[in-house]
């Protein structure tokens, strides 16, 4: 698996149900395609369709690619069990049909990866009136967990919830009043914002992680290092496309595989099971900033978190949440 961190070949059946947001591209992709690999039925959560279908080309290619080699370990299907499912994380609406046409389908559900995120965007404001960082990384991501968790708590043992963070977090601003920035578009700082986004899922994996302890379901949030991926996209400025090509060039950026690789582990090996309310990097548990570890902090923002999507919530998806429905 190259040097650096690496995960097992772990074989799995197709009655495997590992879900992942944003898996058409970069370390969604690669996420997707391994987990398939290894056996499991792999839904991808995605909002273009057409972009989908290409990548499930892509990884079917692969597949075939990789059984080739004398060297693979991987179990002898004829194709991989990829499917799409549409999801837009910048609606509550289209969460709320997500999450109604996955219960439907009476599928179990063994992996919940909430990886799908926007990065240097501009100031955008949600339908549903939310800033648009905040809903997408972190807000939409909340309510599909809290509406798929049922589902979660009758799928068996070693459950896993797993929220794709950054070491961003630790530039992001610990702010309630401003948590839906409503100032000058032109004030806006993306990069703040990204930051707050994702100190928010690990705050909310510790949070969370304390009302589920003891239960089926664990959750943890990862740092996959800087990977070269569509995210640095809208880096449209001279200073960023420059900063952009030095990453590469200096071979600081890692390419989406090397990138998933944790992330991919913290997925499939069972050796990770029980692990819950951590912060991952290079497959290593590590300590976030003093802002994210801060259990009185991580209580507010669950609060005014709850605060925001409680309309969409039934009481039962509540309950189940704050741990009272295990
Ligand atoms: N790349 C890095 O250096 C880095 C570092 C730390 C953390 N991360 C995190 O890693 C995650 C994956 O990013 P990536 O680097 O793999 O970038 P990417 O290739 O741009 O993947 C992002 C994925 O999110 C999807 N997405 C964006 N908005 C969405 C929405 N409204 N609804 C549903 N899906 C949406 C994208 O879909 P479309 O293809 O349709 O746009 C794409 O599939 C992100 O959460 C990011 O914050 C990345």
């Amino acid at each position: 698996m190259g040097s650096g961190p690496s995960f097992p070949i772990v074989p799995m059946t197709r009655d495997k149900i590992i879900l992942i947001t944003g898996a058409n591209s970069g370390l969604g992709y690669e996420i997707a395609k391994w987990s398939a690999m290894m056996g499991a039925t792999v839904i991808l959560a995605c909002r273009s369709e057409s972009k989908t279908r290409e990548a499930i080309a892509k990884m079917n290619q692969e597949f075939q690619a990789e059984k080739s080699k004398e060297t693979s370990q991987l179990p002898e299907n004829t194709t991989l069990a990829l499917e799409f499912m549409h999801l837009d994380l910048a609606s509550f609406e289209s969460v709320t049909n997500f999450c109604e046409a996955f219960k439907k389908s009476g599928r179990k559900l063994h992996v919940l990866f909430c990886n799908a995120g926007l990065g240097w965007i501009p100031f955008q404001i949600t339908a549903d009136g939310l800033e648009m960082l905040l809903q997408v990384n972190y807000l939409s991501h909340f309510v599909m967990i809290a509406k798929l968790l049922g589902v979660m708590q009758q799928s068996g043992p070693d459950c896993r919830i797993l929220l794709m963070s950054s070491i961003m977090h630790k530039r992001g601003t610990f702010d309630l009043k401003t948590i839906n920035y409503s100032g000058p578009p032109n004030d806006f700082s993306s990069m703040n914002y990204y930051g707050r986004s994702k100190l928010y899922q690990i705050m909310q994996a510790a949070a969370m992680g304390r009302r589920i302890s003891g239960s089926n379901v664990t959750i943890n949030s990862i740092h996959p290092g800087v990977v070269d991926t569509q995210f640095y996209r809208d880096w449209d400025t001279g200073i960023r496309k420059c900063l952009l090509c030095c990453m590469q060039f200096s071979g600081m950026a890692r390419s989406s595989f090397q990138g998933a690789k944790c992330s991919i582990d913290l997925t499939v090996n069972p050796k990770h099971a029980g692990m819950n309310g951590l912060y991952w990097v290079d497959c290593k548990i590590v300590t976030p900033s003093s802002v994210a570890r801060n259990k009185q902090k991580q209580e507010e923002l669950w609060e005014t978190t709850i605060g925001f999507i409680r309309p969409y919530l039934k009481e039962e998806e509540l309950k189940r949440i704050n741990g009272e429905i295990k």
